[in-house]
């Protein structure tokens, strides 16, 4: 199964992803974790993709388009993906449908988790992750068992460089304004699943496994 997890900032991608993942023995590809990853170990790549993070603003297409080929040419996608947070421009969606064309595969879904803006806004301003092992919490949604501890691995919570109010705001602008014109993209392929993504996780979670289960 080819799917293409999709939403605003905040609306749940990552964590649907998790159990999306887990059920349907696909990997989950964030290319926000792959620059993340890229930006702690300090590679060249790493350190250009960190200038538009912390600002709010997409990673160049040319760049972004070149890992997320790497990744699927590699032998655990051949049988399934799930890419969350790519693609995010036209540009990027083109070129994945010619990736995927020329090695004669297909998407299946492009999901859409929807959220208003105000609640967007609390669930990236609350969220925290585990420094170790990258478990993601909400402060008030899904708080840990102990305080600033991850319930796994007892490592420490953080938060996202680019979960301030001023970062959060823009990574907002630049959805509405460069991505959310892919609804339409997927929309007129007869691919796209729109999901209320403003309901608990469990809620959200069981629309879009019945989604897949179709197909
Ligand atoms: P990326 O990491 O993809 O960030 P994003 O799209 O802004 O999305 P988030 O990860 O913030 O949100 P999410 O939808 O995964 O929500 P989560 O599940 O964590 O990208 C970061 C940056 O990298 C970009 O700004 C850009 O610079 C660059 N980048 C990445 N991809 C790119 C691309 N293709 N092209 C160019 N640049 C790119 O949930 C959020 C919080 O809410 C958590 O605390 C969670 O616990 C809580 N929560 C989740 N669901 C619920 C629920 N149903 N009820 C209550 N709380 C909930
Ligand atoms: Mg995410
Ligand atoms: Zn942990």
């Amino acid at each position: 199964m080819n799917i293409v997890i999709m939403g605003p900032p905040g609306a749940g991608k990552g964590t649907q992803a998790e159990f999306i993942k887990n059920k349907y023995k696909i990997p989950h590809i964030s290319t926000g974790d792959m620059f993340r990853e890229a930006v702690k170990k300090g590679t060249p790549m790493g350190k250009e993709a960190q200038k538009y993070m912390n600002a709010g603003k997409l990673v160049p297409d040319q760049v972004t388009i070149g890992i997320v080929q790497d990744r699927l040419a590699e032998a655990d996608c051949q049988a399934g993906f799930l890419l969350d947070g790519f693609p995010r421009t036209i540009v990027q969606a083109k070129a994945l449908d010619e990736v995927l064309e020329k090695t004669d595969r297909k998407l299946d879904a492009a999901i859409n988790i929807a959220v208003p803006d105000n609640i967007l806004i609390q669930r990236m301003s609350g969220r925290v992750s585990c420094k170790e092992c990258g478990k993601v919490y909400h402060l008030v949604f899904s708080p840990p068992a102990a305080q600033g501890k991850c319930d796994e691995c007892s490592g420490e919570l953080i938060q996202r460089s680019d979960d301030n109010a001023e970062t959060a705001a823009n990574r907002l602008q630049v959805y509405n304004e460069q991505t959310s014109p892919l609804l339409d993209y997927y929309q007129d392929q007869g691919l796209l699943k729109n999901v209320d993504g403003n309901r608990d996780l469990k809620a959200v979670g069981s629309d879009i496994e019945v989604i897949l289960d179709e197909a």
